[in-house]
């Protein structure tokens, strides 16, 4: 194989390994800085904050059967004490802050 083609095969394969992992790590890090005080490291809210809300478990069955379309715009929009994102967050982040919300789920 030519080697300029061979490089930027391996570039090509490089970036597609890495994409998904780097989608779940910006998610990690947008709901570690904005999320985990309230909803805890594990999602199942056992902070000071949590309790304080009572907010449920990510881990709770009616999140873990929630489709992401409802989780996004619970996200976006807030719930009763759970601020809005939207305008706070892109799109983008929010669909990968509740991909890992998934991986919490787990
Ligand atoms: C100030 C505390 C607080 C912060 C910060 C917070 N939440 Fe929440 N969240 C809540 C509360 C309280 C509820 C429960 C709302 C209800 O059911 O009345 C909730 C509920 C949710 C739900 C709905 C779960 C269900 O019952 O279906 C999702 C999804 C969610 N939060 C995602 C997030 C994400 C993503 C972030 C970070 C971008 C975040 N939250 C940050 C307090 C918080």
């Amino acid at each position: 194989m030519n080697h300029r083609i061979r490089t930027a095969a391996l570039i090509l394969l490089a970036a597609t390994i890495a994409a998904p992992v780097f989608a779940q790590s910006a998610g990690a890090d947008t709901y570690k800085a904005k999320c985990a005080m309230c909803h805890g490291p594990d999602g199942t809210a056992a902070t000071p904050m949590g309790k304080m809300m009572k907010i449920p478990s990510f881990k709770d069955p009616s999140v873990v059967s929630a489709s992401d379309a409802s989780l996004i715009a619970t996200t976006k929009d807030g719930k009763g004490k759970m601020p809005a994102y939207n305008g706070k967050l892109t799109d983008a982040q929010i669909k990968e802050v509740v991909s890992y919300i998934r991986t919490l789920q787990k």
